[in-house]
């Protein structure tokens, strides 16, 4: 049986009597129109860990003005039956009033690998991601927590932010899910009309032919970069942010592949902003 909690104190509870029994806790933060990627997480979460905490939360303080926070996909219904259905127990599933203090004045602030990448053009996000995934940990003191390589800033930061802090809790890396044609499956697909979502492969496209050009031998990240670029910018609903090649541990920029890279884009169909990546020689 699921157990919604929507106050920090009710989750608290709840974990404090696994705890008490010496059960061990995994968990799986998300925004919610949970879909496949999300359900790889939770199901790897439940086969690890003796309970999983499942968060569903559109959190407002990692999105800028102007992002898409109030039209941001949400159903929790669906969401409830997708987590049940992974094998889950228990959704922490607050308004933001429950979560944060009108007066907090505590925020968790990575630097450095922070700074490239969608830190470009998202300057304050990190921060917000780190600070409400500090909570949740704290919440729910969990032993592992899992997030997926389709933001895989998010995960390095992640990981970053608990080596740092030295927080008890193990980070689980987990790989991209896709559609059957490619596209990194994303709640913000559910944006795309049906010409955008055909334009949309080119990121899935510009990935495979990145990885193909690694892995017959090119190293140097603008031959690798700018192969991916022309073939994104020959699609006319298609806007880059930005493709960049970055060493994997510290998220900064390389010219040369000589360690695990990280080769990642931004790219804008029509009004969405899309991400995809593929990590190399890790
Ligand atoms: P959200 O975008 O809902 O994603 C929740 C988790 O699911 C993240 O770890 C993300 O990388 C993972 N995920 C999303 N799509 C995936 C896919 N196609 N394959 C594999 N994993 C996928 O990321 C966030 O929420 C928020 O920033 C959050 C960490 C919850 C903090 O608010």
């Amino acid at each position: 049986m699921l157990t919604v909690a929507t106050t920090p104190d009710q989750a608290k509870e709840i974990i404090r009597e696994w705890k008490a029994q010496g059960l061990s806790v995994g968990l799986v933060p998300t925004m919610g129109y949970l879909h496949e990627g999300h359900r790889s997480l939770i199901e790897r979460a439940v086969a690890e860990n003796d309970r999983v905490m499942v968060s569903v939360f559109v959190n407002p303080i990692q999105f800028a003005p102007g992002e898409d926070l109030e039209s941001y996909p949400r159903d929790f219904e669906a969401d409830k039956k997708l987590i049940e259905a992974a094998g889950a127990t228990l959704v922490f599933h607050p308004e933001p009033s429950d979560l944060y203090y009108p007066d907090a004045c505590t925020f968790v602030n990575v630097e450095g690998i922070t700074g490239e990448l969608c830190g470009k053009t998202r300057p304050t996000h990190f921060r917000g991601v780190c600070t409400v995934v500090s909570k949740l940990m704290n919440i729910s003191q969990a032993d592992r927590a899992y997030f997926g390589q389709k933001d895989a800033q998010q995960l390095a930061v992640i990981r970053r932010m608990v080596r740092d802090l030295n927080m008890n809790v193990q980070v689980v890396g987990c790989p991209i899910v896709r559609e059957a044609d490619g596209l990194a499956k994303s709640s913000r697909n559910t944006y795309l009309s049906a010409e955008e979502r055909a334009a949309a492969l080119v990121l899935s496209r510009a990935v495979a032919e990145g990885q193909r050009l690694m892995e017959a031998g090119e190293r140097n990240a603008e031959a690798v970069t700018g192969t991916m670029k022309q073939l994104i910018e020959a699609e006319p609903l298609a806007r880059i942010d930005y493709v960049e090649m970055v060493s994997w541990d510290g998220i900064k920029p390389v010219e040369v592949a000589e360690g695990p890279v990280l080769v990642a884009m931004a790219v804008y169909i029509g009004k969405t902003r899309l991400i995809d990546n593929f990590i190399f020689g890790e």
